[in-house]
């Protein structure tokens, strides 16, 4: 037999009629012993929803032969019998709910239930029914979201652990100094799957000898509240030791999606993103891994890999988060002198401009690009590396003649600043996204 704390609530209907209903069921539940309740309290809805009444709010502790497993059931029948539509809408009003807060000394984390309740501690409204039931609260530490990892073993425990439990898991590969574009690739996971990895890596198999490897910006203080801000359950940030052994020497060889634009500028870059992705890959076992389209080719080139290597992970590409005026956010952008952070927009004022003669009517790829290549000539401070148009997706020459479903790609240097700033950016032609 084990002690079970079940914290109820019900602000819909005879709130407590719903909850004694509730209770004497359990009590004639074979396996479970009701032992004691605490009072009941009466508290204002809280968080994001529709209006609602007030919550009757209690915990009940119980003692059961049951599995945690099969005492959810038993509770969410319960809920059912209550008169509950729907388990699964958050923040909703609701005839009855009942959530499992501590199960003996259990630590659970599976798909259907994690226990302690992960919140809990955030919740007065069950913090003081435990302690009226005599529970040291404190001393169920809160698990702290997300969980930092720094050593492979831990990491592959941790996701062998959620596979266990049938958890699909999202992967946010990332190089730190985080900002709302990196966030929104973390918003995406956290919709699509049960349990998110972020990683923070420097990868240094990705920088060319003259590259900024050793300037990158780095921040892991900062990079935690932003994914803890996004509900990101690991945060992976190794030491390069652990990545990479002193004699690391295999390679992912890539191909035509890594030639030319990024692939042209920067010798070995693709390969060493390819390489670390793989091992990220390897070592997390994701669902589903997330990649912003600010980096368009990087997509590309991630997804040939995974596809070839046989990597059973689906490539999410995430749509390109930008600052007010244009600019797409950045780790670099911080680096720009206020003078060429005002010029950085013309990349995407250049864009924008070609995608409005295309929806005028010209399917001239040399004309779209003139135009694209017009409006950077009117800002001096922007050296230009390319401009290209492609074919959406893979990124490989648009057939002739057809500039339907293609990308325009540009990346600029600005050097105004002691550190040299490239920046990319591109838009789809057919977008309809007044914001990309
Ligand atoms: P990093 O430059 O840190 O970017 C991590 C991810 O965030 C990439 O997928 C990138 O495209 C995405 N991202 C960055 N800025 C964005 C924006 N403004 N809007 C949307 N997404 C954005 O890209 C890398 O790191 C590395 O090459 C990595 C894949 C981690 C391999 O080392």
């Amino acid at each position: 037999m084990e002690l079970v704390y079940v914290a109820f609530g019900s602000n819909v209907g005879d709130r407590a009629a719903h909850i004694d209903a509730a209770l004497d069921r359990l009590r004639a539940t074979p396996g479970i012993e009701v032992l004691r309740q605490s009072a009941r309290l009466e508290t204002d809805f809280v968080g994001v929803g529709p209006e609602q009444g007030r919550f009757l709010n209690g915990v009940v502790e119980l003692s059961t032969s049951l599995t945690p497993v099969a005492l959810l059931c038993v509770l969410q029948v319960l809920e059912i019998a209550a008169g509950r539509v729907s388990l699964h809408l958050v923040n909703h009003p609701r005839e009855l709910d009942l959530d499992i807060i501590l199960f003996g000394s259990r630590v659970i984390d599976t798909r259907e239930l994690q226990v302690p309740h992960p919140h809990f501690h955030e919740r007065d409204f069950v913090c003081e029914p435990l302690r009226q039931l005599g529970v040291n609260v404190d001393m169920q530490a809160p698990m702290q979201t997300p969980v930092v990892i720094d050593s492979i073993a831990a990491l592959t425990a941790k996701t062998a652990e959620w596979a266990a439990g049938d958890c699909s898991v999202g992967l946010v590969p990332t190089m730190g100094s985080l900002h709302r574009g990196h966030q929104s690739l973390m918003h995406t996971a956290r919709e699509q799957c049960d349990r998110v990895i972020a990683t923070v890596f420097v990868n240094p198999l990705q920088f060319g000898p003259n590259e900024d490897f050793a300037a990158y910006p780095r921040d892991l203080d900062g990079d935690l509240a932003i994914c803890r801000e996004a509900g990101v359950d690991v945060l992976f940030a190794p030491p390069v030791g652990q990545m990479f052994d002193d004699d690391f020497c295999s390679n992912v060889q890539v191909g035509a999606e890594a030639e030319g634009m990024e692939g042209a500028v920067r010798d070995g870059h693709f390969q060493g993103v390819a390489t670390v992705v793989a091992r990220l890959l390897a070592m997390s076992n994701p669902h589903r891994a997330y990649f912003g389209e600010k980096d368009a080719q990087q997509v590309a080139v991630v997804r040939r890999m995974a596809r070839d290597l046989g990597f059973p992970v689906q490539v999410v590409p995430c749509a390109i988060v930008r600052e007010s005026d244009g600019l797409a956010m950045s780790s670099r952008n911080v680096y720009l002198t206020e003078a060429d952070r005002r010029a950085s927009t013309v990349l995407h004022r250049a864009l924008c401009s070609a995608r409005e003669q295309f929806r005028r009517g010209t399917h001239d790829r040399d004309q779209l690009l003139q135009c694209v290549v017009q409006v950077l000539a009117t800002e001096p401070r922007c050296a230009v590396d390319y401009i290209e148009l492609r074919r959406e997706g893979d990124l490989l020459a648009l057939p002739p003649g057809d500039v339907n479903g293609g990308r325009l790609l540009v990346a600029g240097m600005f050097v105004d600043g002691v550190t040299p700033v490239r920046l990319l950016d591109n838009l789809s032609l057919n977008s309809e996204d007044a914001n990309e």
